[in-house]
């Protein structure tokens, strides 16, 4: 697998790193795809809401310690409303790119980070626990990056219906049957899904 020298800078010399005493918010997430997990550290000063310090630790792959180093190079300095702007995308770009099956662990890096920031908000009263509904299912659906290419499932249109009634996530997937990935991106939608109580069966329709 070919990295790039920047993937490799941040994995062999990753940047705030380690754990943090007293955060005002802290994230943990976890990539259904591998099992791996990150945590974000955030310190933020409450007049400006700049992110003053950030730091992470990692319990994964190459990736995921160069993707969760270059994102906290990325917010730190930022406030909120900047660093809630930040993607997996931004991520990658700043390190010249991730091959293909890595880009989930950069996605992984950019949601704990968003993580923190929305726990922040919620703990400060600056936004309301958000319902769980289609916007949900559809955001974390953006989260399953279909491997083969480096995308999620949701941009590359293969997701061709969701709904959510009386506890029951429906989606139609466009995957047909000889796809080698089919098994796994089902699999994933699980697994991000599953954790919300809201959500009692989830039924995929696949072609
Ligand atoms: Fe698990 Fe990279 S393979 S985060």
């Amino acid at each position: 697998m070919q990295y790039s020298q920047k993937v490799l800078d941040h994995f062999m010399h990753p940047h705030n790193v380690g754990k943090m005493e007293n955060p005002d918010a802290v994230a943990t997430e976890g990539s259904p795809s591998c099992g791996d997990q990150v945590t974000v550290y955030l310190k933020i000063d409450k007049d400006s809401q700049v992110i003053e310090d950030i730091s992470f630790l990692s319990y994964g792959c190459a990736s995921n310690i160069a993707t969760a180093s270059i994102i906290t190079d990325l917010a730190k300095g930022k406030s909120l409303e900047e660093a809630k702007k930040i993607t997996y995308a931004d991520a990658m770009e700043a390190l010249d790119g991730l091959p293909p099956v890595k880009v989930h662990c950069s996605v992984l890096a950019a949601d704990t980070l968003q993580t923190a920031i929305s726990n922040y908000e919620i703990e400060h009263g600056l936004k309301e626990v958000p319902n769980f509904g289609k916007d949900t299912i559809l955001a974390e659906l953006k989260k399953i990056i279909y491997p083969q290419v480096g995308q999620d499932i949701v941009t590359l249109k293969m997701v061709k219906y969701v709904g959510f009634s009386d506890g029951e996530v429906l989606i139609d997937l466009n995957m047909l049957s000889f796809d080698s990935w089919r098994d796994n991106v089902v699999e994933e939608i699980h697994e991000h899904l599953e954790k919300y109580p809201e959500v009692k069966k989830i039924k995929v329709n696949l072609p």
